[in-house]
């Protein structure tokens, strides 16, 4: 089901259109980086484990079959890599349209490579928005990726493009990579 969350979004944490702030990117954002940004550095949050458990209706996949994309589920002594971006509010505004579907800002604390910590922001999708899928069998969450397509393309480029980018990265992801190993078993 398709829950528009960008008026929400502009409404949670106001940034002026010159102003600055720390994007945490754990999924599309960390392979697809099609916005201006002021600095990309690699970062973690603390807390959170990256699952495909948000149904993608509008961009991955279509409100009849939808497809299927990261969000975090919170896990006390987890830690989720991914790619954080400084940006203006400018810059800010057409990313909550585009990731609309569900998901609302969060202010999270990021800790960079060289141990140094800023307060950004995070897109998530909890259990409370209606394109919520959550956990299924990975087998099954695989076959439903597999066969999903969006107006933005084929859900499982969206699964392989990011299995490549953690592992360009040299992040270990299991559930990811079980993921993506299903759809692309290793040579
Ligand atoms: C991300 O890459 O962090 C992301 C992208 C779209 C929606 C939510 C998160």
């Amino acid at each position: 089901m398709l829950l528009d969350t960008s008026a929400l979004n502009q409404q949670r944490q106001r940034v002026g259109d010159d102003e600055s702030v720390w994007l945490f990117g754990y999924g599309s954002l960390i392979w697809k980086a099609d916005f201006p940004f002021l600095e990309r550095r690699r970062a973690f949050i603390c807390g959170w484990e990256r699952r495909f458990w948000q149904g993608s209706h509008d961009h991955r996949g279509t409100p009849e079959a939808p497809g299927r994309v990261a969000t975090l589920v919170a896990s006390p002594d987890a830690v989720c890599h991914g790619m954080a971006y400084r940006i203006t509010g400018e810059t800010l505004k057409p990313l909550d349209i585009r990731e609309k579907n569900g998901y609302l800002r969060e202010i999270t604390t990021l800790t960079f490579d060289d141990g140094k910590h800023a307060e950004g922001l995070v897109y998530l999708a909890t259990e409370e928005n209606p394109a919520y899928l959550g956990d299924a069998p990975l087998d099954a969450i695989a076959a439903q990726i597999d066969r999903a397509h969006g107006p933005s393309g084929a859900n499982r480029e969206y699964l392989l493009n990011l299995a490549c980018a953690l592992r360009e990265l040299d992040v270990d992801d299991p559930h990811t990579f079980a993921l993506a190993n299903r759809l692309m078993p290793p040579a």
